[in-house]
């Protein structure tokens, strides 16, 4: 069967998710052009994408979100077809600290490229736009309980409440506008090209350069943990077959509370440096926690699974080992992304002064 020729607009696609999804639509679907923009902002990286960035269906524009003119300017002139919007200010503990940016990228950022694709697509053809967000619109579970696609919306932090009202706009331009919308609701992602200031990444790179790994209260916060290229598989499949209009819950049905995570993974650091059992380990540090912490995301991707097959392909186990072994060989990409004001992020965060 021939394939629809395709011109998707990725945004984000120099971020950590982003990237693994450039990569695999460029890979995988030589017949679509594929155009990445992004603001490379200190969570977007070209050297994520070295492996495709040659490529004749990939092109990359250089370009803030938040600038509407600029979002009118390149739906005229490129006519994409489909959307997948993964731009974003994506970490908490700066939206605790800076929630403005996390306001201008999450919300009026996905407002203008909403208004750009209002704009240039007719009603009724064959065009989709793609909204890609968090578990954490849902807010926080006790014990007990899982995160539906009918879960109410409770965000509660700057980040979360940023995602949940974008969300909502998404949603709003669907029932108002009759945009072709599809939005899919992740849980936490681990995976190679992962910026060292989310918990796995960061405590890779501590346990490595042989530097304490803070943990936020008593550790005892749980999330569900999804291997990053299965988060891009799940994309591609609602991309592809996604009913317009719907909601997708994506996760890894795969719960860990912090300490036992960071447990997990100092075992297999001491394995692969070579270090005593139980060196790693040491370096725990139980510190001030987060604010308005919230305490567990579980997240029930059954409607996924059930209506358009996708389930996730790895074992935790085989994906931290993964991530480890990615981590520790691309030493140089490391120092890279941490080169600019990420030790003052650090120092910052970290009370160390
Ligand atoms: P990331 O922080 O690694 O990457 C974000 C990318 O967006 C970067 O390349 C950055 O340069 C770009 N960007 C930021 N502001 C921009 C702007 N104003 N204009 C253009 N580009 C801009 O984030 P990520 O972890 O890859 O997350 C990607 C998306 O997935 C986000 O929408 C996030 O909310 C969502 N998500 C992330 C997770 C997770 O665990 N990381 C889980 C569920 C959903
Ligand atoms: P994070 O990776 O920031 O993702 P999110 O807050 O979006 O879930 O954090 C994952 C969990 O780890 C969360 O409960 C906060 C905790 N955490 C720490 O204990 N120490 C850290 O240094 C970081 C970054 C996170």
């Amino acid at each position: 069967m021939e394939r629809i020729k395709r011109k998707i607009l990725i945004t984000g696609g120099a971020g950590f998710i982003g990237s693994h999804v450039i990569k695999l639509f460029v890979n995988n679907y030589p017949d679509y052009d594929i155009y990445n923009l992004d603001k490379l902002t200190y969570a977007g990286n070209l050297e994520n994408l070295k492996e495709i960035e040659t490529k004749d269906n990939y092109s990359f524009i250089k370009g803030d979100i938040v600038d509407s003119d600029l979002m009118q300017n390149i739906f005229q002139e490129f006519h994409f077809d489909s959307v997948i919007h993964l731009a974003a200010e994506s970490h908490v503990d700066r939206s605790i600290a800076n929630p403005k940016e996390f306001i201008d990228t999450n919300i009026l950022g996905t407002l203008n490229l909403l208004n750009a694709a209002r704009n240039e697509w007719a009603e009724g053809g064959n065009y989709r736009f793609y909204h890609i967000s968090t578990d954490e619109v849902y807010g926080s579970l006790g014990e007990d309980g899982i995160f539906l696609e009918t879960t109410a919306y409770d965000p509660r932090s700057p980040y979360s409440a940023s995602k949940a009202s974008s969300d909502h706009l998404v949603r709003a331009y669907y029932h108002t506008y009759k945009l072709p919308v599809v939005v899919s609701n992740c849980s936490n992602n681990y995976g190679a090209f992962q910026f060292p200031e989310k918990l796995i990444p960061l405590a890779i790179n501590n346990i490595q350069k042989k530097k304490d790994i803070p943990i936020y209260g008593k550790g005892e916060n749980i999330r569900d943990w999804l291997f990053v290229e299965d988060h891009a598989k799940a994309i591609d499949v609602i991309f592809h077959h996604g009913v317009i209009g719907e909601t997708y819950n994506v996760g890894g049905n795969n719960e860990w509370m912090n300490i036992n995570l960071i447990k997990a993974l100092c075992g297999i650091m001491d394995e692969k440096l070579k270090r005593d059992v139980g060196e790693s380990a040491k370096l725990i540090t139980f510190v001030e926690d987060r604010a308005g912490h919230d305490l567990r995301y579980a997240i029930d991707s059954s409607k996924l699974q059930n209506e358009l097959g996708w389930s996730p392909s790895l074992q935790f186990q085989e994906g931290l080992e993964k991530t480890v072994d990615w981590y520790l060989a691309n030493e140089d990409w490391l120092a890279s992304v941490t080169s600019g004001d990420y030790q003052k992020y650090y120092d910052n965060q970290y009370g160390i002064t």
